[in-house]
């Protein structure tokens, strides 16, 4: 079946439209709007040479809370259910675009690159497709690649031409495409997006790949031998469905690995997930997650931009799928920036943190307290305090005392107890981390409000 001609190619401007609708305020530590924040991800990923994008669904685009962020915030998105097979197809030989049409013209209104998804995968198919004799599934699949990229062509930059095809042992997945066409299928895939649409950046797109092991050595095989063949692809997806403190350790390396095959990368499906309900530890460690994601792609010069698989905690996938998981994103379900989006933020370049200095409190009493604003928006912040043992033996406890001058809170604390008199603060260890050797350090870490000055504090420190 021929494909339709393509529509203009539209090309990213540098600006975003700031459209922002009245936001719901959730949490207070978190909570500024999108137009006090200066540049925008979608802004610093840009001076970055990348984007930062997020991926969104049909029912969302009514909500106005919802667009106004994801118009503003994001220079790039991905067309999360509606371009797939079961969508776009619905019936052999008949093409809906109806839905993923709006979501394109969205973004095109909000001057944001597209990146189709996706092409080819086992999963959301319409039913028919297991009625098609082995004999017939090239063709329908050709077809299927051709007319869909074909509608987009010159509206999507990249395409997902085929998703999720291996399982974790590196082994083909036995989806229909593999048990009817075999092997070949993938490589046919990219062929008829390339034909399709000469210009989209065709990737393949999995999970569990982010790194290294045996399924992304089997991508890895896959993306050098069709280098050698000369069949076409430009790029790797990697999800990054991540698990809270479980960023692998060989992120960047693998990145890097498959940049060295000359092709391109992208982190195109990014959440790090939690138990639910958060909690001040755990929004601390989710957001040093998305640094360290952030600060990988950004090591790698073809990794191209970082995709978030939605944006608010209350449009994500992952509690539907993960019971009692969830809070994966960097806006609160009351669209609240929270400490993930900051964290990006900051890794991208955003000087988010407007008080660094710090302030070392001596009393000569076997430890050094260091007092450090880590991250700060409009009404809230994020501290960090070093403890240092400079006694000659090894702590049984410790404790640090400072007054806030400005009326700063400290609303949620970790890793020690907070007794709080008015302004004036004492924080002692925690009950695991009293002892500190000698020249050794520990940290606690709080979130707080303030009310527009936020001078760092003199800070005091004695050991028990
Ligand atoms: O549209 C129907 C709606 O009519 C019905 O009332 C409702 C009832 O459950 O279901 C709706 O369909 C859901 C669809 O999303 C659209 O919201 C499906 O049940 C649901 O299974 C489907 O989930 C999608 C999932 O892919 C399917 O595997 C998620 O939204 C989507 O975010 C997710 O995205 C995948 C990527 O494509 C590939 N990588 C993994 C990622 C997360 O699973």
């Amino acid at each position: 079946m021929p494909a339709p001609a393509g529509r203009a190619r539209r090309v990213l401007a540098a600006t975003t439209v700031a459209v922002m609708g009245t936001l719901a305020v959730g949490m207070a530590v978190a909570a500024p709007s999108s137009a006090d924040a200066g540049p925008t991800l979608g802004q610093l990923a840009a001076a970055q040479g990348r984007y930062f994008g997020s991926a969104t669904d049909n029912p969302t685009l009514d909500n106005a809370p919802y667009t106004a962020v994801l118009g503003s915030e994001f220079n790039q998105i991905t067309v999360g259910n509606t371009q797939k097979w079961m969508y776009t197809e619905p019936n052999r030989g008949q093409f809906d675009y109806t839905q993923a049409d709006k979501i394109v013209a969205f973004a095109q209104a909000h001057d944001q690159i597209v990146r189709g998804h996706t092409l080819v995968w086992h999963n959301q198919l319409p039913g028919w497709i297991d009625t098609v004799p082995a004999g017939e599934l090239l063709g329908v699949m050709r077809d299927h690649v051709a007319n869909v990229a074909g509608h987009y062509q010159g509206e999507v930059v990249h395409w997902d031409v085929v998703n999720e095809a291996f399982e974790e042992d590196g082994t083909r997945r036995q989806s229909v495409f593999q048990q009817k066409i075999g092997d070949s299928y993938i490589a046919e895939a990219f062929k008829a997006a390339r034909a399709a649409d000469p210009d989209a950046k065709l990737y393949y797109n999995d999970y569990n790949i982010e790194g290294i092991g045996a399924k992304s050595d089997a991508v890895y095989n896959l993306v050098k031998s069709f280098k050698q063949q000369g069949i076409p692809i430009d790029g790797v997806g990697l999800q990054a469905h991540l698990i809270l403190g479980q960023v692998p350790s060989t992120l960047r390396q693998n990145i890097q690995r498959f940049a060295d095959l000359g092709v391109d990368v992208a982190i195109t499906e990014l959440d790090i997930r939690m138990r639910t309900p958060r909690d001040a530890t755990k929004d601390a460690q989710q957001a040093a997650d998305y640094r360290t994601v952030t600060n990988a792609c950004l090591a790698v010069a073809r990794c191209v931009g970082i995709t978030v698989w939605d944006f608010s905690d209350g449009y994500s996938w992952i509690p539907s799928v993960f019971p009692g998981e969830g809070a994966a994103l960097i806006y609160d379900e009351n669209f609240a920036k929270k400490p993930s989006y900051w964290a990006v933020h900051e890794a991208l370049g955003g000087t988010t943190t407007t008080t660094t200095t710090t302030t070392t409190g001596n009393t000569g009493s076997g430890c050094t307290a260091t007092y450090r604003v880590t991250g700060q928006w409009h009404g809230g912040y994020q501290a960090e305090v070093t403890v240092r043992n400079t006694g000659a033996t090894a702590t049984s406890g410790w404790t640090v005392r400072w007054t806030f001058a400005q009326g700063q809170t400290v609303r949620s604390l970790w890793n020690g107890v907070l007794t709080a008199d008015g302004q004036e603060m004492t924080v002692r260890n925690a009950p695991y981390n009293g002892r500190i050797t000698v020249d050794g350090t520990t940290a606690f870490g709080f979130i707080g409000a303030h009310t527009g000055t936020n001078d760092t504090p003199t800070v005091t420190c004695a050991t028990a």
